[in-house]
């Protein structure tokens, strides 16, 4: 198969990438990018580890062609914080002792944004939270303390708790 030029803005930033065409988008990113933040597991949807937002909104990027994404905007989890300057769903995790071995860390906090984003100023209920994440799974938590750190980040987004 014959390769294509790729465009894609990632992090805000611009890429022309040559790529063949039966390429994932998990794919593009680890292997091509050197994001290694967007996870690969399952590679069929399953288990969430591979999110990135796509306009925003999480998608699977182990199931979506590369060539999909033409001309559409891309944010992995590298592209939310740095360690100076965390998104209040990063710090919201540490402080709550949500990471383990941090291997679906950047699918939840993806998936989370996603979903605050969608409902800013409101504070989401813990079965909501739960539902919104539930595409994503955690092999090390009972969960509890990622609901807890995305509902105090809810919180903090609505500027209802301070940023430390
Ligand atoms: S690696 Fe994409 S959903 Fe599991
Ligand atoms: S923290 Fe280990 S899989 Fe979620």
């Amino acid at each position: 198969m014959s390769r294509r030029i790729l465009n894609v803005v990632i992090n805000g930033e611009r890429h022309e990438l040559l790529i063949e065409p039966h390429w994932t988008l998990l794919q593009v990113l680890r292997g091509q990018i050197g994001m290694m933040g967007t996870k690969e597991n399952c590679l069929e949807a399953e288990c969430g580890v591979c999110t990135v937002l796509l306009e925003g909104k999480a998608v699977n990027s182990c199931i979506l062609l590369a060539g999909q994404v033409e001309g559409r905007a891309i944010t992995t989890i590298e592209g939310l914080g740095d360690p100076e300057h965390l998104h209040p769903l990063q710090a919201a995790f540490i402080e709550h002792g949500a990471v383990q071995c941090g291997y679906c860390i950047p699918g939840m906090i993806l998936s989370a944004k996603s979903f605050l984003d969608e409902n800013p100023g409101r504070q989401p209920t813990r079965q909501e939270i739960r539902e919104a994440l539930a595409g994503t799974l955690c092999r090390c938590t009972g969960y509890g303390k990622i609901v807890d750190a995305v509902a105090a980040a809810a919180q903090r987004m609505a500027g209802k708790e301070p940023t430390p």
